[in-house]
């Protein structure tokens, strides 16, 4: 009997208790997921976006923001938890949410995920470009200001910016070209990169803890908790809290791992909150310690990491912090890129988006088609669009999952209540519900333009839903 309309639209994969696994190995365990995590979460926001969101929305407060997204996180962590260990599917919210609540929530959350990882690469290789470009400034190679920002114009149309973030373009094609020929993210390349990444804030904490003023806590809120600004981006600590929000993407991330996960059930569960466990007392460390070292308007810049260890005197630690940042950025990148692509793959292997996505490469073995065509737009993207844009379309991206995933929670608790659910969120359904109030309280203090813009990417996004996926999706074979 042929499916009506609507039930074609809700229709879903078998829930599946124990992950799909597509013939990859089974070698990661909770340590290999939590650094994982860590690698793919520690990045721009921390190392850029702190100063910018402390010199213009949060101030010294930025501390505060770092919480009360973090907090916002903590709900969504523990229901990805939940899904991620009982409905299992090839890993990602896409995955399950497909098999929890039919095609189209689906597809919106894999649409929704593309947006989160295409653009925070994009996003973090505008980050990544600024400490690089400082580097070279250091050793006197310093690029003309026309090659380091994308053009930008002013309310009157006028030409104010450059012409393309060249180092921001060309690192991402560097990526494509190391993804195409197989470099796989390693566990143990990985760990390398954390560790580098950890060593870095090691570096800059033990420098300056010892040179704070508190002086330079003083006002701690100069922009109140929160207040939208006519025309323009709204300040205090909430939308500063949307700002930096950007700095826990990622943590979703080793939920795509459940392939190669040896005990999905427990350890991605765990591996999850553990990592967002540490990088938020990473993120509330660091944000206090840099704006007790210098006043908090000095930090819009590019580098403000390695900028505030520079005010006080220490150009060596800055340049060593510099370097330390270059090379953890490229691991938050390449994670991103890599979760991208293996996501456009599951689409691709339900018949969502062109079977183009999921052609593997016989010689490479991997998508090479897929991740061309990421690699390509995304770094037009970064070459062309300023980081706090990029920044802010990921944070309502993110969210947006953030609140779908809660929401699954909270149905399958009704629809599915004997699900085995090796990991169950305590107080569930209130926990589910306040993950779905902060995440949208976060998404009001995002600015109006983000909104506007984050509207079309999901009008798009069903468009080309009728247009293709409703009609090619494998379920319609069975
Ligand atoms: N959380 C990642 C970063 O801050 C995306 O770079």
């Amino acid at each position: 009997m042929s499916q009506s309309f609507f039930e074609k639209l809700f229709r879903r994969k078998p829930i599946a208790t124990e992950s799909e696994n597509f013939g990859l190995k089974r070698c990661l365990g909770f340590w290999d997921l939590t650094l994982l995590g860590i690698g793919a979460i520690i990045g721009t926001g921390i190392f850029v976006l702190t100063g910018l969101a402390a010199a213009t929305t949060a101030g010294p407060a930025v501390v505060l923001s770092f919480v009360v997204a973090g907090i916002a996180c903590t709900f969504a962590a523990f229901a990805y938890a939940e899904l991620s260990s009982s409905v299992g599917g090839s890993g990602s919210a896409y995955g399950y949410s497909y098999a929890a609540f039919g095609e189209l929530v689906g597809w919106i959350i894999g649409w929704i995920l593309i947006l989160e990882y295409g653009v925070a690469t994009a996003a973090v290789a505008n980050g990544w470009s600024g400490y690089f470009n400082n580097a070279l400034a250091a050793i006197g190679l310093a690029l003309p200001s026309f090659l380091t920002q994308g053009p930008k114009f002013d309310d009157d149309w006028n030409w104010i910016g450059g012409v393309i973030n060249l180092p921001a373009f060309l690192i991402i094609m560097t990526l494509m070209g190391l993804l195409i020929v197989g470099v796989r993210q390693s566990a143990k390349l990985n760990t390398a990169m954390v560790f580098v990444k950890l060593l870095t804030i090691v570096v800059f904490l033990s420098v300056a803890i010892f040179h704070i003023n508190p002086d330079n806590w003083s006002p701690f809120t100069p922009f109140g908790w929160f207040s939208p600004v006519e025309g323009g981006k709204p300040v205090g600590i909430l939308a500063g809290a949307s700002v930096v929000f950007f700095a826990y993407v990622g943590f979703d991330a080793v939920s795509t791992a459940t392939e190669e996960a040896k005990n999905p059930q427990r350890d991605i569960p765990l591996g999850i909150m553990a990592s967002l466990f540490f990088c938020t007392l990473i993120y509330i460390l660091v944000s206090g310690v840099l704006t007790g070292i210098v006043p908090y308007t000095e930090l819009n810049v590019s580098s403000p990491v390695a900028h505030g260890l520079q005010l006080i005197g220490f150009n060596f630690a800055s340049a060593l912090v510099a370097t330390g940042v270059i090379a953890g950025l490229t691991t938050v990148m390449l994670v991103l890129y890599y979760a991208l692509t293996r996501i456009l793959t599951a689409m691709s292997r339900d018949g969502l988006v062109s079977g183009l996505f999921g052609e593997v490469n016989s010689k490479t073995q991997t998508p090479v088609k897929n991740t061309i065509i990421c690699g390509l737009v995304m770094a037009t993207m970064a070459g062309l669009v300023p980081l706090d844009a990029l920044a802010e379309l990921v944070s309502i991206g993110t969210l947006s999952a953030f609140v779908l995933v809660c929401i699954g929670v909270i149905v399958l608790r009704f629809t599915h209540p004997n699900l085995p659910r090796p990991f169950k969120m305590p107080a569930g359904i209130l926990m589910s519900a306040l993950g779905v109030i902060s995440c949208l309280g976060l998404i009001y203090t995002l600015p109006p333009h983000t909104h506007e813009r984050f509207f079309y990417w999901v009008a798009v996004g069903l468009v080309i839903y009728f247009v293709y996926g409703f009609h090619h999706s494998r379920l319609n074979k069975k």
